[in-house]
């Protein structure tokens, strides 16, 4: 594969001479410098004085950090110069904001993901999703069905940072090349391997799971003797970008299901800011992605910060999850 800078690859996608639309390409280019300037104060990290708690909460009631609060504002910021977008959407702020009324876009973000890994130097990230813009004011216009995304990705920042795109035709990644700062595309219709022997979900919390999540894990555990006639391993980095990123990279499934801790709670991650752009990328990559009912992507949002139950990754997996749901 030629290397090619992630402006290149916007002015031709899929090699076939047809260029992404050019407000798409604009703001795809935009948020990727947002993510090269949240890159470098994580990676400066106590020495730019940007760890620890920022001393508020969220509108979901969580501790912000100050990484949150930067990364959402640069963000935002970023959307208001690009021009192309309507409004836009973060984990991090309860009310949707009018950006330029008129603009082709809706853009929404989780500015940080991972945040409690910021301290302890493990990877984060920022997620995005793009809808086309619509009629209506405040949330309305967003509560669009994951199908509908424009585009969706993630960027996150590891040992290396990496952005992961999908215009939906396929998922490519984009490498940061730290001296340049340019992000030079590094991996083209990435697919993920349909069997895997890796699961992901956090096992502090087996005794609250339904029977279906259950059932499954405890076939995953019982390795070669048992159902599934193979040893798993088990991953949990407590990042989704980063579990979905490694997922993407060489298969596995990602859970982070309902439980019975809050039961009126459908889940703890978000639908419009983590599940849908994921699941887009997912799917994009062959695999699959569901809460349990219902293809994520299919789910008609209700509200902005929605919650959702995830299980994503590897074919094989989320249908065998599918079949333990039905009954
Ligand atoms: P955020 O940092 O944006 O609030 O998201 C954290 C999420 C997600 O990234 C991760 O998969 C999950 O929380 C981890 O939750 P637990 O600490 O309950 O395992
Ligand atoms: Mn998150
Ligand atoms: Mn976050």
């Amino acid at each position: 594969m030629t290397a090619r800078t992630l402006r290149e690859f916007l002015a031709d996608p899929n090699e076939t001479g047809d260029a992404a639309p050019r407000d798409l390409a604009i703001l795809i280019e935009a948020i990727s410098d947002s993510c090269r300037t949240i890159s470098y104060l994580v990676s400066r990290g106590a020495l730019a004085g940007v760890l620890g708690s920022a001393g508020t909460g969220n509108v979901q009631g969580e501790e912000q950090k100050q990484l949150d609060i930067l990364a959402n504002d640069e963000l935002m910021a970023m959307a208001k110069a690009s021009g192309v977008v309507a409004a836009a959407a973060s984990e991090e702020e309860e009310e949707a904001r009018t950006i330029s009324p008129g603009a082709p876009y809706l853009l929404l973000f989780d500015p940080l993901d991972g945040s409690s890994n910021v301290e302890v130097n493990v990877s984060i990230g920022t997620i995005f999703s793009i809808l086309p813009a619509a009629a209506g004011e405040g949330a309305a216009p967003f509560l669009q069905p994951g199908r509908n995304q424009s585009a969706a990705g993630y960027c996150v920042y590891g040992p290396q940072t990496t952005l992961v795109l999908t215009l939906g035709n396929g998922v490519a990644a984009f490498t940061m090349d730290p001296p340049t700062g340019q992000f030079v595309q590094t991996a083209a219709k990435i697919q993920i391997p349909e069997r895997t022997k890796e699961f992901a979900i956090n096992m502090s919390n087996m005794r609250h799971w339904a029977d279906p999540v259950r059932a499954y894990v405890d076939e995953c555990l019982a390795g070669e003797t048992g159902p599934r006639a193979k040893n798993f391993n088990m991953r949990w980095i407590a990042s989704m970008v980063a579990d979905v990123h490694r997922v993407l990279t060489r298969g596995g499934v990602f859970m982070y299901p309902w439980d019975k801790r809050e039961p009126n709670k459908p889940g703890k991650l978000r639908l419009m800011y983590e599940a849908n752009p994921m699941s887009l990328l997912v799917e994009q990559a062959v695999g699959k992605s569901f809460d349990g009912q219902h293809q994520i992507l299919d789910i008609q949002p209700a509200g902005l910060h929605q919650r959702v139950s995830v299980m994503l990754g590897s074919r094989e997996e989320v249908e065998l999850l599918e079949k333990k749901h039905a009954g």
